[in-house]
């Protein structure tokens, strides 16, 4: 059975339980030197934490708070993971079993609906190749024949070999943790860019840019976490690579109690969504103007700002069910929810990315556990300024660094974004033929989103979202191997 206590120190710690954070930081970095890597890495391997470490350090933090104590706790956590070129530069060659992770992100950008320019008759077109091909680097430049060329963020088109995350309490204890890792690592790395992920202030804590409380719902793997009422549990393969329990692809022995970490920088345009909530209420009789924006944007997330799951609550926030975690999680779109969209739109974000009992219910699990994943974001960036807030105009770069892992990129990450969230007729056997995208991540190539089932009395009624407001700048897959694959493979 699956996991042993060593497995549990094998398994780098981000994976299932997460860091607990204030701070995080993502180094990608560019490998300058195999053989000093390699040597280099050895010294950092003691510092890697694992999923053991985590469930220590959550422990003692439980310690920490009852003893009545002022403060956090102080804690670093570091994790490194490497993209399909950094395995290759330290002579990897071995076929993971993850097509997408072999292609890379920036292969898969255009099927993610990410924004781009694209030449559809596949000929040279000067007019607007020619500006490109002066900003961006090799890989696209070997795109002579009019590939998709995605408006991304200049260090993701570059070689990124890996990433080094490191998370902890503070600012200072992240930094104290990149030091080390720039002591350890640095004169065998390049530092290619750095995101510094932070958690929002005083009682935003925890909640994303637009306002709402993010890391409720994830799946469980039983034997590490237990699992609370409504969460999903899945096979422990669905997250970790090489168990066979939920994993059936064929991978190298070393490779096993890794997983495949999907980064994602999602630029967030916070005043322009406040704008539109604002400018587009959900009309009920009785109900408030601004308390049909707020019911909007309940509606987009199907859960209010405080958590609360709009299918328990539909017309008004109910912050005592969303801190109580007995009840927050558990609904799953059964019974008349399952065609209708009153309480819940078949569209809104946390429908399309963990459809329950829409897929359950007619087709069985095998159609839901393979593309569940664990999310391990943070969000980067100020706070709206009144200047912003002022002109409903983003002039400070916000978001989401999102990360999330799973076993398998394909099914994971990428059937989320694509089969579901970007894929108008998901979830299927509904009212309304085209239930929409799903109106925070569903992506069309820039083009304007149509979201059905907003307005609450004509649900057959589309909702034309003119803009994204969250866009992609840019990403990269990676794997994370286990930490004795760190000790071997990965330094021999
Ligand atoms: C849930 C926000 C991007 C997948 C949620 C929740 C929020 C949220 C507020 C509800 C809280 C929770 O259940 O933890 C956002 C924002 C995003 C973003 C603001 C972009 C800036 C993504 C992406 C994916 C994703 C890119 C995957 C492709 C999920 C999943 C859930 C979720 C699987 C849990 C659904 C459930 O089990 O009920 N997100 N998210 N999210 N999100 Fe996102």
């Amino acid at each position: 059975a699956w996991p042993t206590p060593q497995d549990l120190q094998d398994v780098q710690g981000d994976i299932i339980l997460g860091f607990p954070k204030r701070t995080e930081d993502f180094i990608f970095f560019n490998i300058q030197n195999a053989a000093a890597f390699k040597r280099d890495l050895k010294q950092l391997i003691p510092a890697i934490t694992s999923t053991a470490d985590i469930q220590k350090l959550r422990k003692d933090i439980d310690d920490h708070k009852k003893s009545g104590k002022h403060g956090l706790l102080k804690a670093v956590g570091i994790n490194i993971a490497f993209s399909v070129k950094g395995l290759e530069k330290l002579g990897i060659t071995d076929d993971l079993g993850d097509a997408s992770f072999k292609k890379g992100q920036l292969g898969n950008a255009s099927a993610l609906g990410d924004t781009g320019k694209t030449d559809s008759s596949g000929n040279f077109v000067p007019d607007w190749l020619e500006p490109f091909k002066n900003e961006i680097d090799g890989v696209i430049l070997t795109d002579s024949s009019g590939n998709f060329v995605p408006d991304w963020l200049e260090p993701f088109k570059n070689e990124i070999d890996g990433v080094i995350l490191v998370a902890g309490d503070s600012r200072e204890s992240v930094q104290e943790g990149d030091n080390k890792v720039e002591h350890v690592l640095g004169n065998s790395i390049k530092e290619v860019f750095k995101v510094k992920g932070q958690t929002r202030p005083g009682k935003e804590k925890g909640h994303e840019h637009f306002g709402f409380l993010d890391g409720i719902s994830s799946p469980a793997i039983d034997a590490v976490t237990g699992h609370l009422p409504g969460q999903i549990v899945v096979p422990p393969g669905v997250i970790i690579t090489g168990v066979t329990d939920g994993d059936s692809v064929a991978r190298p022995a070393w490779a096993k109690n890794g997983s495949f970490l999907v980064y994602r920088q999602l630029q967030q345009l916070v005043p322009e969504f406040n704008k539109f909530l604002h400018d587009n209420p959900v009309v009920v009789d009785g109900l408030p103007r601004d308390q049909g924006s707020e019911l909007l944007g309940a509606r987009f997330f199907g859960r209010w700002k405080s958590g609360a799951p709009i299918e328990l609550s539909p017309l008004k926030d109910d912050p005592e069910l969303a801190k109580d975690k007995q009840r927050n999680n558990n609904f799953d779109f059964s019974g008349e929810s399952f065609n209708d969209q009153t309480k819940c739109p078949f569209a809104a974000h946390i429908r399309k990315t963990n459809p329950r009992a829409d897929l359950l219910q007619p087709f069985g699990s095998g159609a839901l556990l393979p593309h569940m994943i664990m999310r391990k974001s943070i969000t980067y960036g100020p706070e709206v300024t009144p200047e912003e807030a002022k002109e409903n105009k983003t002039k400070v770069d916000r978001g989401l660094a999102f990360v999330c892992y799973q076993s398998n990129v394909v099914q994971g990450f990428e059937f989320v974004q694509e089969s579901w969230s970007n894929n108008t007729k998901f979830p299927p056997q509904k009212s309304v033929a085209q239930p929409g995208f799903d109106p925070i991540i569903g992506q069309n190539n820039g083009q304007a989103r149509e979201v059905a089932g907003l307005q609450i009395n004509n649900q057959a009624g589309n909702t034309t979202l003119p803009i994204e407001f969250v866009v992609s700048k840019g990403g990269a897959y990676f794997f994370t191997p286990s930490i004795s694959a760190l000790k071997t493979k990965l330094t021999a």
